[in-house]
């Protein structure tokens, strides 16, 4: 019987991929979420699993997903899991058992979902990784975030650019990444590297404490103690007499708890990144105290999450734009990609002119 319902399955993903390549459209092409429900009521349960409240733009996404999804006519129930992996896989199976017709995730864990996953898949409930990639599962539909790899590249890019400004080299930088259950982690530490590694080999820049890996330098569960410990250790460790001229933070957080650290430490304000247009680090921006952000505007992401869920509801599928970069080991999770813009005092202004909160503290 399952392997019947395989088959029909597959035979309507070719058939999708064969529609695909006729209705290509501009903004990017449709493909089928194999084995996905089909089409579903307009005033059908969407669950919204989202994981802790580790920076501003998930408590952002939680109002937004409410107030988008409740003005579309669905019923949302809408989930922070501050209490960890089993938390967040708990509140999957009670939208599963809820009846709910597509589900969205924002992973604490990407790896950890499998189970939760599989019984979705076998209710008909199309699941779309939101922001975080989901690993190691087929029972994945469809990925909405923005270009990962990118936001590292403009963070190494800002990186180089703020230490040129400062004088001349060798440049004394660490490194930092985010936490590493969470697939975005790696692709930005990646971006970032594919930028600082030529000027690692030619030796304009230098990593006094060695620490280069990816897995030396990680921050678990994103949290701002666990930054500001590693940097306590490394500052007393190996700038007694250096100078720490440049961080590459993965987001303001955790940048904001490095600056700590240095201020402890009675050392000068390093070059340092940071990602997600906090309102704190936005403000250390404009006083000079902090280099850059990105700007990835939580609104949009949201609103493309929505814009899937609707062309779910009445087509049974949804339009994506990248179909190739993101492997979970398992499959290419067809993705929709938005573009992160990085945002230093120069361009602040203009990047957030339409932001409410953003744009008074840029003037
Ligand atoms: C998000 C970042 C955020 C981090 C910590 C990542 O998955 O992409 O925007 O800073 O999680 O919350």
């Amino acid at each position: 019987m399952r392997k019947i319902i395989k088959s029909a399955a597959a035979i309507a993903a070719v058939s999708a991929v064969a529609l695909t390549g006729c209705g290509r459209q501009d903004s990017g092409s449709t493909s089928s979420a194999s084995g996905a429900a089909g089409t579903f009521d307009k005033g059908s349960l969407i669950g919204v699993a989202l994981p802790q409240k580790t920076s501003e733009n998930w408590v952002l996404a939680e109002k937004v997903f409410n107030e988008d999804l409740t003005k579309a006519g669905y019923k949302t129930d809408v989930q922070f899991a501050n209490g960890g992996v089993s938390e967040q896989q708990n509140q999957i199976s009670s939208m599963i058992t809820k009846g709910a017709k597509v589900i969205i995730v924002g992973a604490i864990d990407g790896k950890q979902l499998g189970t939760q996953l599989k019984q979705a898949k076998d209710a008909g409930i199309t699941i779309i990784a939101y922001d975080r990639l989901i690993e190691a599962t087929e029972n994945v539909d469809y990925y909405v975030a923005f270009d990962n790899f990118k936001v590292g590249e403009l963070q190494g890019q800002a990186l180089l650019e703020g230490l040129k400004k400062k004088g001349s080299g060798p440049y004394n930088i660490e490194l930092l990444a985010g936490s590493p259950d969470d697939a975005n982690s790696k692709r930005f530490f990646d971006g970032a590297m594919s930028v600082l590694q030529p000027a690692i080999d030619k030796g304009e820049v230098k990593i006094p404490s060695g620490q280069k890996e990816f897995s030396q330098v990680v921050t678990q569960g994103w949290k701002a103690e666990n930054a500001q410990k590693r940097f306590d250790t490394i500052l007393s460790g190996n700038y007694s007499s250096a100078k720490l001229d440049g961080v590459l933070s993965p987001n303001d957080t955790l940048a904001r708890a490095v600056l700590t650290s240095v201020k402890s430490a009675g050392k000068p304000n390093p070059v340092i990144t940071g990602q997600d247009s906090e309102v704190e680090s936005v403000k250390l921006i404009m006083k000079g105290d902090q280099y850059s952000t990105i700007s990835k505007d939580t609104r949009a992401l949201v609103g493309q999450a929505v814009t899937m869920v609707n062309d779910l509801q009445s087509k049974g599928k949804a339009v994506t734009n990248d179909d190739k970069s993101y492997n979970n080991g398992k499959k290419v999770v067809p993705a929709f990609l938005l573009k992160p813009i990085i945002v230093t005092r120069e361009n602040a202004a203009e990047v957030y002119k339409n932001d409410a909160t953003l744009a008074p503290l840029t003037k």
